[in-house]
Order: structure tokens, then sequence, then C-alpha cells
């Protein structure tokens, strides 16, 4: 049997941070509010002209510097992201030129905040099938270029980032399982409006482009599908609650990570938590937390890992790992 297993993680967040106390100064709301409500105390922001394709090609180029490998090394190229810097080219085929990886699969896949476990998954079937001897998957997103920044109900919320992590074959797990699911007809609770098909209004570049949700109805069903994707995980590979050391969970709402944790009975010191730090960075949250928590030295090798995320689709998955 072929697991596929992380050998390195790499992150990146761009310099610029905005706190909640600039915000006050946008918009109506309070540094108070933010936190109490989401955890989250500041963001990274991309610069001007920096892009989704720039901040994945950093977290893989440390993910890559501590492999100890190069571009060339590199058979496959994954990337969880929903604000890709252009239609296509994918983010994954720039990210691959600039790596030197040129002529491995490379492609993109959007699931909103789900991005990266979908990539993931995706990248350790093509290890399992034997189709891939060592894979590349990045989270990365500039999800502030999407923002209505006279909004106050999304604009708090967002931020930009990007993790990878590269994988090889095992014999030994490595990742014991991963599950996606997806349900479209919650389209529109969370959701941006704008796109090829259905058109841009090139007078006002930015109009339409926004994020639009529902954020308490999005709130009660993120917390009862995360439980359910839990008990579901650790079904499928017949172990306990109390099996999991570290529970590294998307990071959108600090009280969605305690309701996850408690569906787990776990106390928060077993949790990764950056949502404070680094706000809801879409795909790239579960793979920038999963690198701060290895390069903290809080995760160690030989440990159980369970990697969740929920997104605008709805799209939801996990992974259960041994790091
Ligand atoms: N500052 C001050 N007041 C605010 C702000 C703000 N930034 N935003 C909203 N409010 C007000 C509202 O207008 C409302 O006022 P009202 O009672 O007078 O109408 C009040 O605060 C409460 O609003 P709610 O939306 O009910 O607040 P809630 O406690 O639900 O928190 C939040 C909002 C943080 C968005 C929460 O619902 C949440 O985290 N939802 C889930 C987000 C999520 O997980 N998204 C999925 C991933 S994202 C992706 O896939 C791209």
């Amino acid at each position: 049997m072929i697991y596929s297993r992380i050998v390195s993680t790499g992150a990146y967040l761009p310099e610029r941070i905005l706190t909640n106390a600039e915000l006050e100064r946008l918009v109506d709301t309070s540094d108070e509010w933010i936190q109490a409500r989401t955890g989250i105390k500041q963001r990274h922001i991309a610069a001007d002209g920096q892009t989704t394709s720039d901040l994945g090609y950093e977290a893989a180029r440390v993910a890559l510097e501590r492999a100890g490998l190069k571009g060339s090394d590199i058979d496959l190229i994954v990337v969880g992201t929903t604000t890709p810097d252009q239609i296509f080219p994918s983010t994954a085929c720039l990210i691959q030129h600039r790596l030197g990886a040129n002529g491995c699969a490379a492609f993109d896949v959007n699931a909103a905040c789900t991005g990266f476990l979908y990539a993931l998954a995706t990248a350790d079937k093509f290890i399992r099938s034997g189709s891939s001897r060592r894979a590349l998957v990045i989270g990365a997103e500039t999800l502030t270029r999407m923002l209505d920044w006279t909004d106050r109900t999304t604009c708090v919320l967002f931020a930009d980032g990007a993790g990878a992590v590269i994988l090889e074959p095992s014999s030994e797990p490595g990742i014991l399982s991963t599950h996606l699911h997806a349900d479209g007809s919650y389209a529109d609770l969370l959701f941006n409006p704008v796109g090829v098909s259905k058109g841009f209004q090139f007078d006002q570049p930015r109009a339409g482009l926004k994020v639009v949700m529902k954020g308490s109805e999005v709130f009660k069903v993120a917390v009862r599908t995360l439980g359910k994707i839990v008990d579901e995980t650790l079904a499928a590979n017949n172990l306990q609650k109390s099996d999991v050391d570290w529970l590294i969970p998307h990071q959108a709402n600090l009280r969605i990570i305690h309701g996850t944790a408690k569906q787990l009975g776990m106390s928060m010191e077993r949790v990764i938590v950056t949502v404070d730090r680094h706000g809801n960075t879409s795909s790239a949250s579960v793979p920038l937390a999963l690198d701060l928590a290895i390069a903290g030295g809080q995760v160690k090798r030989g440990e159980l890992l369970l990697l969740e995320a929920f997104g605008g689709g709805f799209t939801w998955g996990s992974a259960l790992l041994r790091y």
C-alpha cells in the first residue's frame, strides 16, 4: 500500500498588517466587536501589485528549501485558490514556471475556503495511484482584492496569505484519509457574483466584485457540518476522538473553532489557532496554521493531525494524517 506523507511545509504572509483599529476608521465597527464575534485582532494584506501567485510562490520556495529540493524535482502542482491572478493560465502554471518545474502537471482547484483540502486530497490520490512521486500542494489567496471596504459585515473578516506542503510516497501513513463534500443548494448564503460567464461590468472594473455572506446562517451550518465531518473522519479510520493529537481547523471564526474542539472533547491547548493574527485567508488558512505549528515546534513527527475546512459552495472537507 502506498501512502502520501508530508515531507515539508512553507508559508508566506504579506508584510502589511491591518489592525482592527485601522478598520474602525474605515467602517462603523470596533475592535471589541471584531474580537468578541470572530477572535480576529489583525490580518495581513497583499501589497499593490502583489498577486496570489507571488504569495504561493514564496510559500512553495520555503517548502522546497526545507526539503532540500529544486522546482524541477516536483512532478505535480495543485493550487487551492478562489482568487487566481487571472482567468488563465492557472495560478499553478504561473507558479510552476517561476519554480522551474516546467513540464509537470499543474492546475488550480476552486472550493472557496476548502480549497487546500480539495487540493491535498487530489494530490494524495495522485501519489497513492503512483501517478506522482513528488507533489507540491498550495493554498494561496488575495481575498482582500474582492472585498467591499464599505461593508462592515465582510471587510473585517478576510485576509491574504499562502501555505504549501510537499508530499512524497511512503509505505507508512502519512495521510490516512481525506473526506470531501459539497452542497450547491447553499450557494446563496456565501458567494461572489462576478464571473466570466455571468459577465463583468467593464466600465466599472470593481463593480459587483465583493463577498456576499449571510454570516449567522453560514455560522450555524458550519458548526453543524464540521461536527459531522469530524465523526465521519474518525469512524473511517476506526479511531477515537482521544486519539487525535492536534486539530488544525480552517480559521474563519474563533467561535466556530471552539465549537469543533468541543465536539472533539479537545482542550484548546491542542488546537492550532491563527485567526487572531491572520484573519480568514480562505484556502491558505489550513496550510498556514499547519506550517506555523510545525515551525513553532508544537506539532511533532508521528503525531496525529485532523485538518478540516468549510467554505462557499458550500464545500467542506477533512484530512487525517500522521505527520
Ligand atoms: N462591526 C460591528 N457590528 C457589526 C459588524 C461589524 N464589523 N458586522 C455586523 N455587525 C452587526 C450586524 O449589523 C448586526 O446588527 P443588528 O443586530 O443591529 O442587525 C449584529 O452585528 C449581529 O450580526 P450577525 O451577523 O448576527 O453577527 P454574528 O454573531 O453572526 O457574527 C460573523 C458575524 C462574524 C460573520 C459570523 O456570523 C461568522 O463568522 N459567520 C461564518 C463565517 C464563515 O465561516 N464563513 C465561511 C468561510 S468563508 C469562505 O468560504 C470564503
